[in-house]
């Protein structure tokens, strides 16, 4: 195991970032040390913007869940943590050159993305055997996702969403009896503390034992110069 590590350091307020060689730090009691710091260091974000819906009460376990955006770094752990929570069958969208991965998460089936709602619709229906689908975790949150979920959503299921403001969505979904949570990963909201001091208390066993893994990560070169084209390449689906 290495003994040192380069880090990127703020040595003051509004100062500049300096790259530095500093000693990879030792675990203590009740501790773990990670070694993929790449990875995760966008785990909290992302864990935390699917683990907080989960705390609502009402949700069940050995239901049917859809997630949409699979192939999201939040879909990644929204299928994941629906594993851990008991659902099933667990139905994500990708595109489906992502299929292997995404059923190695935990998806029981993945459906093409650019499926049309009526299409997705027929193609949950065979899944679940008719089954109604109590929740459905939307990691992409367009107009185009939302109305396919609230279509697909039972009447008094959940529909989770992570972008803000769709009032339009939740008054029509409400109109048909169903509830729209939209979520907001920050774990230091005085509401949320509970539910993120939960989550990650957790999260150290998780890991240990390998249940919950952080998502693959790809380091781009050439630093903040290099996220156009990277965005480009997920964009054009290379990514
Ligand atoms: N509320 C919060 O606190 C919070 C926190 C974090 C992120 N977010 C939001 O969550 C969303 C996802 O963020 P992210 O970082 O997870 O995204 P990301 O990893 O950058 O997502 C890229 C992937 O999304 C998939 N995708 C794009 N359009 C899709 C569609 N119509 N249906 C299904 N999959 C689709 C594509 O997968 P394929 O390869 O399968 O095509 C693409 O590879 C963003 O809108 C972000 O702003 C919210």
């Amino acid at each position: 195991m290495p003994t040192q590590q380069k880090a990127l350091l703020l040595p003051k307020k509004q100062g500049d970032w300096e790259v530095h060689t500093i000693e990879v730090p030792k675990p203590g009691p009740g501790q773990l040390l990670v070694l993929r710091f790449l990875s995760v260091s966008l785990l909290p974000l992302s864990l935390f913007t699917m683990g907080a819906p989960l705390d609502f009460p009402h949700l069940g376990r050995r239901m049917a869940a859809i997630v949409f955006g699979g192939a999201n770094s939040v879909g990644q752990y929204a299928i994941r943590l629906a594993k851990l929570s008991g659902f099933s069958p667990i139905i994500a969208t990708a595109s489906l050159k992502n299929a292997i991965l995404r059923k190695s998460l935990g998806a029981t089936h993945v459906l093409d993305r650019n499926l049309s709602s009526d299409a997705l619709l027929t193609e949950v229906g065979k899944l679940t055997n008719g089954t109604p689908v109590e929740v459905i975790y939307d990691a992409v949150s367009l107009p185009t996702t939302l109305d396919s979920a609230i279509n697909a959503v039972a009447p008094g299921g959940t529909l989770i969403h992570v972008r803000p403001g769709p009032i339009e969505e939740a008054k029509k979904a409400a109109a048909q009896g169903k509830r729209v949570v939209g979520v907001m990963a920050d774990v230091n909201a005085p509401d949320r503390k509970k539910t993120g001091q939960s989550l990650y208390a957790k999260l150290p066993a998780l890991l240990e034992s390998g249940a919950n893994k952080p998502n693959p990560v790809e380091l781009l070169p050439d630093g903040l110069a290099g996220i156009p084209g990277g965005l480009k390449r997920s964009q054009d689906g290379e990514g």
